[in-house]
């Protein structure tokens, strides 16, 4: 069943792990990215991974032209969709930007898949659509909302999406909302490799594990939670890359459109996440406890029965795991630039 895949963003975090995952169950793959915020040699790190030649279409999705001329260069079956704008913060400060890159750059895919005849889609969303709750873990059918500008336009997104699905029995997609993505590939040629300062916890932990960073702050120990610090369903990346590959095998086998979860459905504190990597990098790691971060809940994990029931898929990784891969990443990048 396997077909020939564009995969937007797939020189990022998450996309070159998706990569990686689709080449290793039989799609053809290509690569569309603007490497706004990717490293140029990803590409060829997965060509050492996958041991096949790797096609990237350097684009962004706000060039609709460029956009037509790569769906003209090849017959592609479906597109996952991760090029996009992606930090929470950021988007707060520039929301035109957030909106144009993430909305916009959504439309104009769109109108060049249908001019293509491509009509399956793969949609990167995240669990930020869901309103803030007090109900976990989170179904999918759980009230909607945003606290952000990057959280709105993935719902946005998702809207766009159904609304063109609903006029137009053709499309059929797939809707993944992640919660929190960690780890790296088990070759650690590949991992989350952020050029500033991380906002998300685990790049963090990584770079005061490698020295990068003194000290990790520890936003409030005073959430109505087990160790009062704040918990989230963490996710290994090559287990949400699977996820990826589960959600276009029920687009490519004829099944209907979807949105689930792709989460654990377990919840870990700030402190066993730092717990977990003094495991794996050796040592205890500095941190200290701060004032909360404006906007953090206390507790957020979602319910991962619905993509089980309709995808097959389970988590299987663990937070050790997430732990270990991503030591072995940072310690090699770590190594090769003291190289
Ligand atoms: C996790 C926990 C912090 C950093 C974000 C975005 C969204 C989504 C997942 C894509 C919280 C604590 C963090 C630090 C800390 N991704 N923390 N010190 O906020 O749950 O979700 O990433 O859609 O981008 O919503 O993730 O990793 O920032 O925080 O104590 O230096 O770690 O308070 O409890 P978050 P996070």
């Amino acid at each position: 069943m396997p077909g020939k895949i564009l995969l937007t963003g797939g020189a990022g975090y998450i996309g070159s792990h998706t990569y990686a995952a689709l080449s290793d169950a039989g799609y053809e793959v290509a690569i569309l990215d603007n490497f706004a915020n990717a490293r140029p040699d990803v590409p060829d790190r997965l060509e050492v991974i996958t041991g096949k030649p790797v096609t990237v279409h350097r684009c962004d999705v706000l060039d609709a032209a460029g956009l037509a001329r790569v769906f003209a260069s090849d017959r592609f079956d479906a597109v996952v969709h991760f090029a996009a704008k992606k930090a929470v913060g950021e988007s707060q400060q520039k929301p035109l930007d957030y909106i144009e890159t993430n909305c916009t750059g959504l439309v104009n895919l769109l109108k060049a898949m249908r001019a293509a005849g491509v009509f399956r889609l793969v949609f990167s969303s995240s669990a930020t659509v869901y309103a803030p709750t007090l109900d976990w873990p989170i179904p999918e059918d759980a009230p909607l909302g945003y606290a952000s500008t990057y959280a709105y336009t993935k719902l946005m997104g998702e809207q766009i999406i159904q609304q063109v699905a609903a006029a137009d029995d053709r499309w059929r997609f797939g809707i993944l909302r992640y919660f929190n993505p960690a780890g790296a590939h088990p070759s650690a040629l590949i991992g989350e490799d952020p050029s500033d300062i991380p906002n998300n916890l685990m790049p963090y932990i990584a770079k005061v594990a490698t020295g990068e960073l003194p000290s990790l702050n520890v936003f409030g120990n005073d959430y109505p939670t087990p160790d009062g610090t704040g918990v989230r369903d963490y996710i290994h990346v090559v287990d949400l890359a699977r996820g990826h590959v589960l959600s276009l095998d029920a687009l490519m086998r004829g099944d209907g459109s979807h949105i689930v979860n792709l989460g654990t459905g377990q919840g870990y504190s700030v402190m066993e996440m730092l717990a977990a990597y003094a495991r794996a990098c050796g040592r205890a790691l500095p941190h200290t406890v701060a004032p909360r971060r404006a906007g953090d809940l206390a507790c957020y994990f979602g319910d991962p029965r619905k993509a089980e029931r309709l995808l097959g898929f389970k988590a299987e990784r663990d937070l050790d795991d997430m732990c270990a891969t991503s030591w072995a990443w940072v310690s090699r990048r770590s190594n090769m630039r003291q190289g």
